[in-house]
């Protein structure tokens, strides 16, 4: 591989370095572009363009490869749990056994939420969407915690990191029991982080609540899938808020709101209210893959297609599965599957999917998952959110330690030139 590349404009040549990761992926280092050339790149949607490096998730869209630093999703969902993920992404290792405890005390020490946000909570209709309850909270936790964290500075960032994963995942909750009209539950210090996020779901006050380990269990593994993806929308927002140097909570609501779009998290949602329309309309599978193909109609089929996968999705493999063994776990029958299952299989045998490779996404299958745990429709994206969660922080962090200056593209104007202004009677 040469070492640099030529750039040709107006039969100057200018040469740019080629940067290479250790996964082989070539880059083109064009730091030195503008202040040499006068000329800037465009590439909407960033289809193209790296915003940085980092060594956190390494995706290979080709080949379906997902590994958090440097471990194979498959491996991770299998074999370890989401705080020991959440401890990998953000530290880089994976937590020793001693580790790993402080962590989830150092955790728990942070589970109380101050009473005062529950007047915000107040403040919103029971009929907002969980997303937009979820944004507003943590944009607010950064009232009741205005000193900034120093990254650099490893202890501070090691108790943002605790406390953000602790109020995170109570303020999650609680979005869903105002929309229920339920008193807002607190965390048990006793009882596991994923356990805790069933518990003050679904707990009520006048009867005790029991846990269901294969459910319990299968959320652990939803999370894990989620936990990072490198630089999508969401987390691309978080790391561009975060270089202005805004604080940790802000960034990451910012980053709520980025993945709320049907486009993005918001898919889990849109996936199972499609799913239910086709079901309600007779389940005529064949009718909404025509839509989808059909350029005069805006519909698309939620689930299907991906930026970066261009065979398939790792997750969606693994979701597949999960989704067959909880049901079959639960004893849930849901016509949802058939309907999702056969909707598969027409849209990868269509020439319209094949040839654009669109294949099932992580959001396909999950949904139905949530919905045979009780989960309702309104909170899937927020349970995308706890996953994502240690990824936006992890990325956050390595923003921040290295140093990246502040997001800024540039444009390529395309409006008026100088005019004159023109008086009011003349207009
Ligand atoms: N149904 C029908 N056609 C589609 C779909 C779809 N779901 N997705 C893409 N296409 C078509 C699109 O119309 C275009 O066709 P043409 O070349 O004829 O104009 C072609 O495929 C390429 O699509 P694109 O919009 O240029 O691709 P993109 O990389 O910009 O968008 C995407 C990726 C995920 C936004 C898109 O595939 C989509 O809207 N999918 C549905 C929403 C969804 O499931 N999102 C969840 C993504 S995975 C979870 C996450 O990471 O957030």
């Amino acid at each position: 591989m040469s070492k640099t590349a030529t750039l040709e404009i107006d039969g100057k040549k200018y040469e740019f370095p080629i940067i290479v990761g250790t996964e082989n992926e070539v880059a083109i280092e064009i730091g030195t572009l503008r202040s040499a050339t006068g000329a800037i790149t465009i590439d909407p949607g960033y289809k193209n363009t790296g915003s940085c490096k980092s060594e956190i998730t390494f995706l290979d869209g080709e080949e379906g490869i997902l590994r958090y630093r440097g471990y194979s999703i498959e491996e991770l969902a299998e074999k370890a749990d989401f705080l020991e993920v959440s401890y990998l992404l953000i530290f880089g290792e994976l937590p020793k056994k001693a580790e790993l405890e402080k962590f989830e005390n150092d955790i728990r020490k942070h589970t109380l939420v101050n009473e005062e946000m529950k007047n915000i909570i107040d403040g919103f209709p029971k009929t907002a969407h969980p997303m937009g309850v979820l944004a507003a909270l943590t944009s607010a936790l950064t009232a009741f915690n205005p000193k900034p964290v120093n990254p650099n500075n490893e202890k501070e960032m090691y108790d943002a990191v605790c406390k953000t994963m602790a109020k995170f995942l109570v303020i999650a909750t609680w979005t869903y029991r105002k929309s229920m009209g339920l008193p807002l539950n607190y965390y048990d210090n006793t009882k596991g982080y994923v356990e805790n996020f069933m518990r003050m779901m679904f707990e009520v006050p006048t009867q005790p609540y029991k846990f269901d380990k294969k459910v319990i269990d299968a959320l652990d593994k939803l999370f894990i899938l989620h936990a990072d993806h490198e630089q999508n929308c969401s987390t691309s927002t978080v790391r561009i808020v975060g270089s202005s140097h805004a604080g940790l909570f802000a960034s990451i609501s910012a980053g709520v709101s980025a993945l709320w779009g049907p486009l993005h998290g918001g898919a889990n949602q849109a996936v199972l209210e499609m799913l239910e329309e086709i079901h309600n309309n007779g389940g005529d599978v064949a009718k909404y893959v025509l839509k989808a193909k059909d350029k005069d109609d805006s519909f698309r089929l939620m689930g299907f297609g991906h930026r970066v996968y261009k065979n398939f999705d790792p997750r969606a493999t693994i979701i597949k599965q999960a989704a067959n063994d909880v049901l079959d776990a639960l004893g849930v029958d849901d016509p949802l599957l058939d309907i999702a299952r056969e909707l598969e299989k027409v849209a990868l045998e269509d020439e319209y999917f094949k040839t654009r490779n669109l294949y099932p996404n992580v959001d396909f299958y999950s949904g139905i998952i949530y919905r045979a745990m009780g989960i309702p429709v309104g909170m899937f994206t927020v349970l995308f959110a706890i996953g994502r969660l240690p990824g936006w922080i992890a990325q956050w962090k390595e923003m921040r330690l290295n140093g990246e200056p502040i997001g800024r593209p540039r444009q390529v104007y395309t409006g008026h030139t100088l005019r004159p202004f023109t008086e009011e009677k003349n207009r």
